[in-house]
This record gives structure tokens, C-alpha cells and sequence, in this order.
């Protein structure tokens, strides 16, 4: 399988394809209201394939699509019900024949690559328990919008848990020459083996990786500190055990007063205000860019179309 037909995680793109990427969602941005691309994907369809929730992704796709001029068709996960009524071969062969590519968000990485594997389309990971690309594409836009397009030495400081947004995220400043800070408490670092990944690139691309069990300290050199959820999508019985571990990992106005003055925040979303974030900050609008890169979902998601179905 050519891994780079898809967007399976961040690690198959080089950075070429992601300074591209973030250059042309930047241009679809500034595009937008004279519709020149409102034209390009015109017969072209994609399918929308949901095991989890979702507000910002599913709409952003959707409209995305809808901008540059195909149409996305929402799959029912519970009628197709994938390895009940029908195997994921089938599955991937028959929506081959159908639609020019697949947004699917998953418990399992393993099956956005099963169906890479079977089938002849692109597959965009919308979010899988172990990475979240296009929000990690959607950082990237929002950097280089707030500092610029070269971010090499920039340095994204992760407050809480070792999740799939942290590993994309990771990957993404990996890529592209910018430092990686996580800070989560003793036993929900990220797994060694998806930071072991990212480490040859670091080391290529002249950034650093780091993680901290103190969250002040790891605040200290960030341009940028990133929030989420302490409990995933499908993680919810965990919530009594993890709850009371992170609460030390809150980004608070306390919490920024140990960050450089130029530091911003953001947040991937959904956030629960007043767990890994306070109220002050998400309101805080000249700090706070979550808002920006929410709306940048869309144009990084249409600039990862753009790559895999032009
Ligand atoms: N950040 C993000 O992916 O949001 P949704 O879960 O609402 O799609
Ligand atoms: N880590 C979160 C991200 C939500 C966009 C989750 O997987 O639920």
C-alpha cells in the first residue's frame, strides 16, 4: 500500500507535502468568498464514516466539501455495521466503487488502515484512538498564520494526557522543526513507542523532544500550550481514576503567568471549562486561538482533499 494515497497519521506525509498542505489551506482560506475553487471537485464525492461524535469535524468536511464543489455522503455506522453485517473488505471494495474517498473517524487505527488496505481510495484519518491528523494540520495553519511559516524553534507545550491529539500534534512539530513538550502526570505519558517513531525526525528536522510531570516547568519556553480533554472519546469508565491525577495539569491564569508573555493557548475542542481549562482562559480571546484553528479545520481539511482527490 502507498501510505502517502491517504491520510492514515501524520508520520506518511514528509514535510514537504505538510508545508504544502498548510500553504495551500491558507490560500483556500483567502479564497473563499470569490469562489475560484468553488468548481474543482464538481461529480467528485466523499463518504463520512462516524464511530464517535463529532461537531467540528463532521460539519468542517461536510461544508469543505460542499465549498469546493462535490458533495460528502454521511454513512450510518449501525446500518452498516461493519464486522457484523458485512467484513471491512467488502466494505472498502464496494465504497471504492462509489465515492472518491473516505472520512473516518474510529476507535481502532487499525481500521482506517484495513480499510486503506482493501480498498482503492484515499482514507482520511478524522480521528482514531491513537492520532487526530487533520487536527494537527490545522495547528500547523494557525501557527503560520499567528507566527509565520517558517516555525522551525517553536515550541508547542502539551498540558495533559498522552492522547491521539498529543501524538499528532507531536508529529507534526517533528516535521517541521519545532520543539514538543508534554506535560501530563507520572503515567500517562504518550506510548514509547509512537514518540520513538517521531525521534529520528526531531533529530533531522532540529527540534526537541521533551515531557515533564510539572506542568510549570513545562511552560516556561512555549509559544503555543495545548489543551484537551483528560478523558477521551471512549475512555469514560476511566474518569474516577483520572480525574484527581490530572488536576494539577489545568491551563489557568496561574499556569500562564509561568509562560512567556507572547505565549498563546489553544484547545482542540470540545473542552469541559473548568477541568483542563478555566473559564478565564477559554474567554480570554487575545490569548486563546482555539476559535481560529476550529474555523481552520475546515480550510486544512480542504487543502488535505485537495492533496489526495485533485
Ligand atoms: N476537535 C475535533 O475533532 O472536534 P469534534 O470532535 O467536534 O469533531
Ligand atoms: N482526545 C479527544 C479529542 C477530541 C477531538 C478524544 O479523542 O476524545
Amino acid at each position: 500500500m502507498d501510505r502517502t494515497k491517504h491520510l492514515l497519521r501524520l508520520q506518511d506525509w514528509d514535510t514537504v507535502r505538510i508545508l504544502d498542505t498548510i500553504d495551500i489551506a491558507i490560500r483556500l482560506k483567502k479564497e473563499v468568498k470569490n469562489g475560484i475553487y468553488s468548481d474543482c471537485f464538481k461529480g467528485k464525492t466523499i463518504g463520512m464514516f462516524f464511530e464517535k461524535p463529532s461537531l467540528r469535524t463532521i460539519t468542517t468536511f461536510q461544508i469543505g466539501m460542499y465549498q469546493l464543489g462535490g458533495m460528502p455522503i454521511l454513512l450510518d455506522p449501525k446500518s452498516i455495521g461493519i464486522d457484523k453485517r458485512e467484513c471491512v473488505k467488502d466494505i472498502a471494495r464496494c465504497l471504492s466503487r462509489w465515492v472518491n474517498g473516505l472520512v473516518v473517524r474510529c476507535f481502532k487505527q487499525d481500521l482506517v488502515e484495513q480499510l486503506a488496505e482493501h480498498g482503492s481510495i484515499p482514507i482520511i484519518n478524522a480521528l482514531s484512538d491513537t492520532y487526530h491528523p487533520c487536527q494537527a494540520l490545522a495547528l500547523g495553519q494557525t501557527m503560520a498564520e499567528q507566527f509565520g511559516k517558517d516555525l522551525r524553534g517553536k515550541t508547542v507545550a502539551f498540558i495533559g494526557d498522552g492522547n491521539n491529539v498529543a501524538n499528532s500534534l507531536m508529529v507534526l512539530c517533528a516535521k517541521l522543526g519545532m520543539n514538543f513538550t508534554l506535560a501530563c502526570p507520572k503515567g500517562y505519558e504518550q506510548k514509547k513507542e509512537e514518540v520513538e517513531l517521531s525521534l529520528p525526525s526531531f533529530k533531522k528536522n532540529g527540534g526537541k523532544y521533551r515531557q515533564f510531570n510539572n506542568p510549570k516547568e513545562a511552560v516556561i519556553d512555549a509559544d503555543i500550550l495545548y489543551s484537551d480533554v483528560w478523558i477521551s472519546m471512549g475512555q469514560e469508565e476511566q474518569k474516577n481514576e483520572k480525574q484527581s491525577h490530572f488536576l494539577p495539569f489545568q491551563i489557568n491564569d496561574e499556569l500562564l503567568k509561568n509562560a512567556p508573555m507572547h505565549c498563546k493557548v489553544t484547545h482542540c475542542l470540545p473542552a469541559n471549562r473548568g477541568e483542563e481549562i478555566t473559564d478565564s482562559v477559554m474567554d480570554n480571546l487575545q490569548v486563546n486561538l482555539c476559535y481560529e484553528e476550529a474555523e481552520n479545520r475546515l480550510h486544512a481539511q480542504k487543502a488535505i482533499l485537495w492533496q489526495l482527490l485533485h
